[in-house]
């Protein structure tokens, strides 16, 4: 009889939970939506207790639609939005609503921190600088700004290791979501310790940490109550959502990097050696494959540039707008476009930064605007290409998913920015398929991560640069030169 291998991605929307037989192919999906809470500008926060009850739900909604037995599953794998900072009591009680990756309110804690350690010591300890949206400096802000939150505290867990310790009475997390942060050496594959020590964060408040596919956790009574799995059914440690995400999509080996062109777009490269780009531009954190890492670069609006673009000036009409888009030129004509919509994360690390349109003239309608924000994210994303190229990672396979990828045009102003030949690719069911996969290793139908991620074929057709891309290479020069020349004026306006 077939076993059954259960993932779940504890997201930022909802959680997904997805369900495989050990040749990894999908026997079903099933997701439940819960709210995000931006109770002041640049906070956002969400309930843990909303991410249990939509994991139950969505557990028990996919074992009825498949009709298969929860005595067939064999291994469970959990996988989540990373960064949010869980704080629990002696008793295991939440203290207070979850931070989320995409809260910016610790800017003057990561500034202290980063003093205090010193900013090339933090680098090397921890192979990334301390950013806003890490774990750590929320800590530090709890003890900053509700003194009495933090005296109840006594364990720190991530988003997807609180609906684990619910699911199984366990403390743990990967190593992979451990990385993001901020207190995990990620060349050692371990807890900090002079990291905590010098910030003063008790190391017993730290769950154990695991490789991703290592065994840690079994079913309670009382997770198999309340989710319909069965007592006693083990729990693989998982992964953050990008390093799942990356062994669903099969990047679990050097020579392939992915592209997400989503609301955010993140560029992302398996790395067989721990390797970190000395300013700490790209981050670097251990990978779901052990003794694995991988480098990622973060933009904070790529298509969600394209999609404010849509449904301020076009609306919400795609296909016009990529039609006028097409007629326009390769550089616009010299209209370059900044997408720092949201501030920026990779290669600029700065809150203050916003959208610029430059160099508008009487000649520029609609179609020419709507390719530079398609260029001007395309040339964001060569950014982060650009610094993996510099640690000497290369690709001969670039796999472009996300809501972009449907546009064949923005594919092909990729290729041209790139140099590179680009493929779209459909990652199916994303995070929630890897953490699945990292159960199907972690309960034996696969002998290693790499061996799953080869059960993950790229289809999609090559497009290759074409003349466009000596033009790209004079508009990205320009483009490189705008943020420097405008830095000091973002931080003026507040
Ligand atoms: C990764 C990151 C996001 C979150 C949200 O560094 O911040 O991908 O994990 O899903």
């Amino acid at each position: 009889m077939a076993a059954y291998f259960l993932g779940v991605d504890v997201g930022t929307s909802g959680t997904k939970a997805v369900l495989i037989r050990d040749n990894g192919s999908i026997m079903g999906s099933a997701s439940e939506s819960y709210p995000l809470y931006t109770p002041r500008p640049l906070w956002s926060e969400q309930d843990p207790h909303d991410w249990w009850q939509a994991t139950c739900a969505a557990i028990r909604r996919l074992l009825i639609e498949t009709g298969i037995s929860a005595h067939r599953i064999e291994t469970v794998g959990l996988t989540g939005q990373m960064h949010g900072l869980v704080l629990l009591d002696g008793a295991g009680e939440v203290i207070r609503p979850a931070i989320l990756w995409n809260d910016q309110r610790t800017a003057a804690q990561c500034r202290k921190m980063t003093e205090t350690i010193g900013a090339k010591e933090v680098i090397e300890r921890l192979g990334n600088p301390i950013l806003a949206g890490f774990t750590a400096p929320k800590i530090v802000w709890v003890r900053d700004e509700e003194p009495k939150a933090y005296a109840r505290a006594a364990k720190v867990l991530l988003p997807k290791d609180y609906v684990r310790y619910r699911l199984t009475g366990a403390f743990a997390m990967d190593v992979s979501d451990a990385s993001g942060t901020a207190l995990f050496n990620v060349g050692r594959r371990e807890w900090d310790t002079d990291t905590l020590s010098d910030l003063e964060i008790p190391p017993e408040w730290m769950p154990d940490v695991f490789e991703s596919p290592e065994r840690c956790a079994e079913i309670s009574a009382e997770g198999a109550a309340a989710s319909s799995l069965i007592e006693g059914t083990p729990v693989v440690a998982g992964a953050g959502d990008q390093a799942a995400g990356a062994v669903g999509a099969g990047i679990v080996r050097e020579g392939v990097i992915s592209v997400t062109l989503g609301t955010s777009g993140v560029v992302f490269a398996a790395s067989d050696a721990y390797r970190v780009e000395p300013s700490g531009k790209l981050h670097a954190f251990c990978h779901a494959v052990p003794n694995g890492w991988h480098l990622m670069g973060v933009m904070l609006s790529a298509a969600g540039s394209f999609e404010w673009f849509a449904s301020t000036f076009g609306d919400n009409d795609y296909d016009a707008l990529n039609a006028a888009a097409a007629e326009a030129p390769a550089g616009s004509e010299g209209l370059t476009f900044l997408p720092y919509l949201s501030g920026e994360r990779t290669p600029h690390a700065d809150p203050n930064a916003r959208g610029v349109f430059f160099g508008i003239t009487l000649r520029h309608g609609k179609g020419h605007f709507a390719r530079a924000v398609m260029e001007g994210v395309a040339y964001g994303l060569k950014d982060s290409l650009e610094l993996m190229h510099g640690l000497g990672i290369s690709a001969s396979d670039l796999r472009v998913s996300g809501g972009g990828a449907r546009s064949g045009l923005w594919l092909q102003i990729l290729a041209d920015v790139f140099g590179e030949p680009v493929r779209a690719v459909n990652p199916g069911e994303g995070a929630a398929y890897g953490a699945a996969l990292l159960a199907a290793v972690g309960g034996g139908a696969f002998a290693s991560v790499k061996d799953a991620g080869n059960v993950v074929k790229a289809e999609g057709e090559m497009i290759e640069p074409g003349p466009a891309s000596e033009e790209y290479a004079k508009a990205y020069e320009r483009f490189g030169r705008l943020y420097p020349a405008l830095k000091e004026h973002f931080e003026g306006i507040g």
